[in-house]
């Protein structure tokens, strides 16, 4: 299936402050110039937050990560769990299509697909509260067939029972998610023929068919306001204290062309910058470990283009850069930049810088 952005985008992306302190949180957790590898869990945040991945998000998140933008779109367009269209405003219905479910109907659930939400997949229902599409196996073969809606499967569907929980979600009612058809989990329709002693003390429902009926909403997607999945050195529990801990913004990281008057007051003192490169050209500041080709943009934003600059900030001025660093927090002190830049500005070279020269770190 051909998968390109939708025609129709909004103007602009920004994750919510909650979201934002966790998307910098989640890059936290991957090592210097690997930040990338944050991509696809960002990715999913900014889908469960807008329902659909946007071009604005993907390139938000391309900003906050310092790749191309083609990057992000290359991994957006791979993954068939990204929806590159707008989705249900209510939910998004996710029918498997695989052997089991096809032996057991499948294509009565797409027919009633069909008729109460739309003739083809990934089209909005008329009220714009559905959508739906054929997926492969969802791992819930012994309850064929079955749909995903939200984190929420349910399954051991007729096409009646999958009409009537469509009709409810329309409502605004909340149908509970696991077997439809009185079962427990997976065993046997006629009851449990063996350990049946271990079924006292359970929940009424069945895992997570439990949590959704706990919450009260069966199609809920993340929305910042669950517990916070920090990294251990952001809840204090580790030996990197100078990582400082996230806090939530409301705006995305800054672009390059920003001007460094727009910086967020912050603490600490800031070092003295230069309007521009000195004559001979900015020094390759990725050469530092832990600076990529965004971090170098950005500091070129704030003035700071060469390694001696950043090898004669004293400790209040690293604190200040540390905090203007829109997305990458922190970073000065948790790589010390300042010896790197030390080593840099003498002459010298790191194991890192000598792998930038060699190309091996960035394609360039
Ligand atoms: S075949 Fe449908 S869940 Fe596996």
């Amino acid at each position: 299936m051909l998968r390109r952005l939708h025609p129709e985008q909004p103007d602009s992306f920004a994750f919510t402050p909650a979201n934002q302190a966790w998307a910098e949180a989640q890059i936290t957790k991957y090592p210097e110039g690997r930040q990338a590898s944050a991509v696809i869990p960002l990715l999913w945040r900014a889908q469960e937050q807008e329902g659909w991945l946007t071009r604005p998000a993907i390139e938000a998140v391309a900003d906050m990560l310092g790749m191309a933008y083609i990057r992000v779109l290359e991994v957006a367009t791979f993954y068939f769990m990204f929806q590159l269209q707008p989705v249900g405003s209510v939910a998004h219905v996710q029918v498997c299509g695989t052997l089991s479910c096809m032996i057991c109907g499948a294509e009565d659930l797409m027919a009633v697909c069909r008729e109460k939400i739309a003739p083809k997949p990934h089209q909005l229902s008329a009220d714009g509260k559905f959508s739906w599409e054929e997926v492969e196996c969802l791992g819930a073969c012994s309850n064929a067939p079955m749909v995903q809606m939200g984190k929420d499967y349910y399954e051991d569907l007729t096409a009646d029972r999958f009409a009537e929980i469509l009709d409810d979600l329309a409502a605004g009612k909340v149908p509970v998610p696991g077997p439809q058809n009185g079962r427990y989990a997976a065993e046997p329709k006629s009851g449990l023929t063996s350990l049946s002693a271990h079924d006292s003390g359970r929940t009424q429902y069945n895992a997570s068919a439990q949590l959704a009926v706990d919450i009260g909403d069966t199609v809920k997607r993340i929305d910042g306001t669950e517990v916070p999945l920090l990294t251990p050195w952001q809840t204090g529990a580790s030996a990197k204290p100078e990582t400082p801990k996230a806090k939530p913004k409301a705006k995305p990281a800054p672009k390059p062309e920003a001007k460094v008057e727009d910086a967020a007051p912050s603490e600490g003192t800031k070092p003295e910058a230069l309007t521009e490169a000195r004559e001979g050209g900015a020094d390759n500041l990725k050469e530092i470990k832990g600076v990529g080709p965004k971090l170098e943009a950005l500091l070129n934003t704030l003035g700071f283009f060469h390694f001696d600059q950043i090898a004669n900030w004293t400790a209040a001025e690293v604190a200040w850069v540390d905090q203007n660093l829109e997305g990458f927090k922190g970073r000065v002190s948790r790589d010390n930049w300042v010896e790197q830049a030390k080593t840099l500005a003498a002459g010298g070279a790191t194991e890192f810088s000598a792998r930038v020269k060699k190309g091996s770190v960035y394609d360039e």
